[in-house]
C-alpha cells in the first residue's frame, strides 16, 4: 500500500493519482492512532492535514515511509526533525491557501466591526433595530499584522485597498525585506503594534516561541476599542486569558478561526456577543483546496517515482540514514 491518506482530503488531483498509484483513503484514521500504527506496513507516502499526529513513535513503525505530505502550510502536527533524522521528505502546500486565508481575515474583520452576526440574529428574531448595530469603518484604521509571511503580506495588500494603515511585527524581517517593501507595511516592534493597532491579526506558525504568546499581559496592552483576529494556530493564544480580557472589556471583540483544542469543548466564548467563531475554515475554499491537493499529489508522485519533491521543508529526496558503523562491518 504505497499511499495512505489519514484525513478528509479530496480533489481531482488525488483522484487522478489514485488511477496511477494505489491510494488508500481513510478519512477518520487520524482519530484512531492505534489503527493508524497497524496500517503503516509498506506505506511509502503519508498524506495528512493538521489532525494526524506524526511523531517519532509513528515514524518508527513506518519503515518504508519516503514522504509525509501535509495538505496545508502548518507543520506543528509533524515532528519534522524526527522525520529528517529518518531521511523522510516532509512536503507541504506553502502558499496555495494563502489568498483564501487572507480573504477570510477580511470576512471576520468586517463581521466584527459591522456587528454582522448579532445583527443577523436580531433580524431573524423579527427585529429591525438599526441603531443597535452602528459599527466602525476600516478606512483610516491601523491594522497590526503579527507575522508578515505569505498570508500576512496578502492581508497587508488587501488592507491598502480598504484605506487602512498597515503595521507589521515580525522578528524575522528587516525594513528592506521583500515582504515589507512589497506590502508597504511599516515594520514595528510587537509592543508598539499592540498598543496602537485598531485591529490585530495573527499569522504565526505554532512553535515553542509562539505557544501562548497572546496572554493576558499582551491583551492588557490593547486599546479598549481594538479587535483581535486569529486565523493561524489556536495555540498562540491563551484562550482563558482572551475570555477574561473580553469580559473585562479590555478589548472590544475577537474573531477566532482556530482554537487551542480542535474541535473545541463548549466554551464561554460561545456566549459572548462580541466574538465571531468559525471552525478552522480559512483555507476552505474550492480554489484553495484544489490547489493544495494538486500540490501534495504532485510531491507524492515525484518522490515515489524517484524524482525530487518541489515543495519541501527538509530535503527533496528521501535519504536513508547510513547504518551504524558496526552494522556495516558485519
Ligand atoms: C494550514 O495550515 O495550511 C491551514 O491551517 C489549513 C489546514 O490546516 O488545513
Amino acid at each position: 500500500m504505497p499511499i495512505l491518506v489519514t484525513e478528509r482530503i479530496e480533489g481531482p488531483a488525488l483522484s487522478a493519482l489514485a488511477e496511477r498509484m494505489r491510494v488508500v483513503i481513510e478519512h477518520d484514521l487520524w482519530q484512531r492512532p492505534d489503527d493508524l500504527l497497524q496500517q503503516l506496513d509498506g506505506v511509502r507516502a503519508l498524506v495528512v492535514r493538521n489532525q494526524t499526529r506524526v511523531d517519532a513513535q509513528l515514524l518508527d513503525r513506518a519503515e518504508n515511509l519516503e514522504i509525509i505530505a501535509r495538505a496545508g502550510a502548518g507543520f506543528d502536527n509533524i515532528d519534522v526533525s524526527a522525520a529528517s533524522e529518518r531521511g523522510i521528505v516532509v512536503a507541504g502546500a506553502f502558499e496555495e491557501n494563502a489568498v483564501s486565508v487572507a480573504e477570510h481575515v477580511f470576512a471576520l474583520m468586517l463581521a466584527l466591526v459591522r456587528k454582522i452576526i448579532p445583527a443577523h440574529q436580531s433580524v431573524c428574531e423579527g427585529q429591525w433595530n438599526r441603531h443597535a448595530f452602528c459599527g466602525t469603518e476600516l478606512h483610516g484604521k491601523t491594522l497590526g499584522i503579527v507575522g508578515l509571511g505569505r498570508i500576512g503580506t496578502r492581508v497587508a495588500m488587501r488592507a491598502k485597498a480598504f484605506g487602512m494603515r498597515v503595521w507589521a511585527a515580525d522578528p524575522l524581517l528587516t525594513k528592506s525585506s521583500l515582504a515589507v517593501t512589497e506590502s508597504c507595511a511599516r515594520l514595528v516592534p510587537l509592543h508598539n503594534l499592540l498598543t496602537s493597532a485598531d485591529i490585530i491579526t495573527v499569522h504565526l506558525p505554532l512553535t515553542a516561541d509562539t505557544t501562548g504568546l497572546f496572554d493576558y499581559d499582551k491583551f492588557r496592552r490593547l486599546k479598549p476599542t481594538a479587535v483581535f483576529i486569529n486565523t493561524s494556530r489556536g495555540g498562540v493564544v491563551k484562550e482563558a486569558d482572551l475570555i477574561r480580557a473580553l469580559r473585562k472589556k479590555i478589548l472590544a471583540g475577537a474573531a477566532l478561526d482556530v482554537r487551542e483544542q480542535e474541535p473545541p469543548k463548549s466554551s464561554p466564548l460561545n456566549e459572548l456577543d462580541n466574538v465571531v467563531l468559525t471552525p478552522h475554515i480559512g483555507a476552505f475554499t474550492e480554489e484553495a483546496q484544489e490547489k493544495v491537493v494538486e500540490c501534495i499529489a504532485r510531491n507524492v508522485e515525484h518522490v515515489l517515482r524517484g524524482r525530487p519533491a518541489t515543495d519541501y521543508v527538509n530535503f527533496p529526496r528521501p535519504c536513508r540514514p547510513a547504518p551504524p558503523q558496526d552494522a556495516k562491518e558485519k
